[in-house]
């Protein structure tokens, strides 16, 4: 069903279905077409655009867009064209003059389509252009998000490729160890490949050439082995550089060691502009155990690894090696979705007037680091956009380490002493105040109480996530004082014997029993977890 308010004033935003081979993901979804409308532009999405990312030509309708069922007569129709893959040939002679395209292009890769553009007298907005370095710009990061899911994808191929566990288990049937998983790369995609394999309770190692993100590999739960030869690695902007040769023959000796001593490998390291380094060798992958798994995200450029053929999983010597290309498809509704949010941030960016048009402020850093053609001229590339001074060591905060913080069970910031002060102070007063109005039977259950509380609080916050069920089977091995209400029960021994056959002695020596078997047991069951993490 259709409602009017597709009808309004604003600019016309056209999706399109995309015609990339294998693309499952579409512009924008649902939500994201209520809050454009709510911006005051009216939506139109091809028909099917959606389907291969669940959703569907209905779910579009009933928040108000309009569904259009030729490429033709959207790309015509359209003053502004929502995209995900660089439009082909045939796409750009549909667009009509005067309108806006925003999409991925990667210019420098693609400098026919830029000339093509520019001759229908377009405005291109790259999403990839974006200027990643202004805070302001993080909610458009698209090559964030999208390698945010590959990451994480790329570790979902890996556990399906690998035919055993990723956690170590103690089953009936014996001790299985955790996978061990070594990530090359740890930029985007392969921090979130390091949370995603760690939450799913592997053993994880990473290694990058830039130094500074030893502490978000750890702060995400991976351990980061170094490269024994002292080099910066980093090239500014968060970006790479390509190492001497010293430098890459310790990398070398480095990975061939870890390659005999992992299950699988994720390759994720890349330098902007440059062949992906070649990481991994043929006599790496010779030297892994059979059933060990490479995933190299890096195959669209050329591969970390000697073996990969991009587009492909292959066995070779045993090992899987999985390159695709399209991890990111691979996740069409997750993928989507963010994108669809980085478009829809970057809408409400162009139109601050709420009234459903656009304006391509040249003033300002973001809109014209992603401005590529600006009315049939090419504006790529930008002018470097002026960044705030560069923070003090102390105040620098990684992103990454703090998305962990916040989701990823490490110590969280220390409370400022001043705060401290002041909740002290209140707890003090409240205390004071319960204790001298509540009756005497009261105050002793109540400070048990509290001092449970705040046990339990330490106990289960400070343990890492993965250590909670070690620490379950100990509290439960600990619950196990019980025994002494069952040894007050059976004592002093003489008043026990005085009454042997008293039902009640019995009962306590049964739970004293039982008791045992749980607190001895349990003690037995923790330290054997607790074996597995040891390395
Ligand atoms: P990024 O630039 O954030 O991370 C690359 C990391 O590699 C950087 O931290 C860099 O310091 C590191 N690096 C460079 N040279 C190295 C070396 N010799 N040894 C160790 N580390 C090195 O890039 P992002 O966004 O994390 O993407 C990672 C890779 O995934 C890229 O190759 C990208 O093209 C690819 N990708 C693949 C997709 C797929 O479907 N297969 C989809 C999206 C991205």
């Amino acid at each position: 069903m259709q409602t009017d308010i597709a009808a309004g004033p604003g600019q016309r935003i056209g999706v399109p279905k995309e015609i990339f081979a294998g693309e499952k993901r579409v512009a924008t979804v649902p939500a994201m077409v209520e809050k454009l409308i709510k911006l005051g532009f009216r939506v139109s999405v091809e028909c099917g655009a959606g389907a291969q990312a669940s959703f569907g030509d209905d779910a579009y309708r009933s928040v108000g867009a309009e569904v259009v069922e030729s490429a033709a007569e959207l790309w015509a129709q359209s003053d502004i064209v929502f995209k995900v893959r660089a439009p082909s040939v045939d796409e750009v002679a549909l667009m009509r003059a005067g309108s806006t395209l925003i999409s991925f292009i990667w210019p420098a890769q693609n400098p026919e389509v830029m000339q093509q553009l520019a001759a229908r007298k377009v405005t291109v907005l790259a999403i990839d252009a974006l200027p990643r370095m202004l805070s302001r710009a993080q909610k458009m990061d698209a090559l964030t998000s999208m390698a945010g899911v590959t990451g994480y994808r790329a570790v979902i191929e890996a556990a399906n490729a690998f035919g055993r566990f990723f956690n170590g288990q103690i089953t009936a049937a014996g001790k299985v160890p955790p996978a061990k998983v070594f990530i090359a790369g740890a930029g985007v995609a392969g921090l979130a490949a390091i949370g995603t394999a760690a939450g799913l309770g592997a053993i994880v190692r990473a290694n990058d050439t830039r130094a500074e993100v030893a502490d978000q590999v750890k702060s995400l739960g991976g351990e980061f082995v170094k490269v024994e030869y002292e080099e910066e690695g980093g090239g500014g902007g968060g970006y790479a550089k390509v190492m001497s040769e010293g430098f890459q023959q310790a990398q070398r000796e480095m990975y061939a060691k870890q390659a005999q001593e992992v299950d699988v490998i994720i390759t994720t390291a890349l330098i902007p502009g440059k062949p992906a380094p070649k990481l991994i060798t043929a006599e790496m992958v010779k030297s892994m155990k059979p059933g060990s798994v490479i995933v190299d995200m890096a195959a669209e450029q050329g591969g970390n690894c000697e073996l990969t053929e991009p587009g492909q999983a292959v066995v070779k010597h045993g090992v899987t090696i999985v390159g695709y290309t399209d991890l990111a498809s691979r996740l069409a509704t997750q993928s989507s979705t963010l994108y669809a949010t980085n478009l829809f941030r970057l809408a409400e960016e162009l139109c601050k007037t709420k009234d459903g048009t656009i304006n391509v402020n040249m003033e300002d850093d973001a809109i014209r680091g992603l401005t590529v053609v600006k009315e049939g001229a090419i504006t790529w590339p930008a002018p470097a956009p002026k960044l705030p001074p560069v923070p003090t060591a102390a105040t620098a905060k990684p992103v990454a380490a703090a998305a962990a913080k916040k989701g990823h069970g490490a110590p969280s910031e220390p409370m400022s002493g001043n705060k401290l002060a002041v909740m002290f102070g209140v707890a003090a007063v409240l205390f004071w105040l319960i204790g001298t109005n509540a009756p005497k039977e009261f105050m002793s259950h109540f400070t048990v109480f509290v001092l449970a509380c705040f046990v339990g609080y330490m106990v289960v916050w400070n343990v890492k996530p993965a250590l909670h069920t070690p620490l379950m089977s100990v509290t439960n091995a600990i619950s196990s004082i019980i025994a002494i209400g069952a040894l007050v029960q059976i004592s002093p021994v003489a008043d026990a014997l005085s009454r042997p056959n008293s039902l009640i002695t019995w009962v306590a020596a049964a739970a004293v029993v039982l008791t045992a078997i749980n607190m001895f047991g349990g003690f037995a069951v923790t330290q054997r977890m607790l074996a597995m993490f040891r390395k």
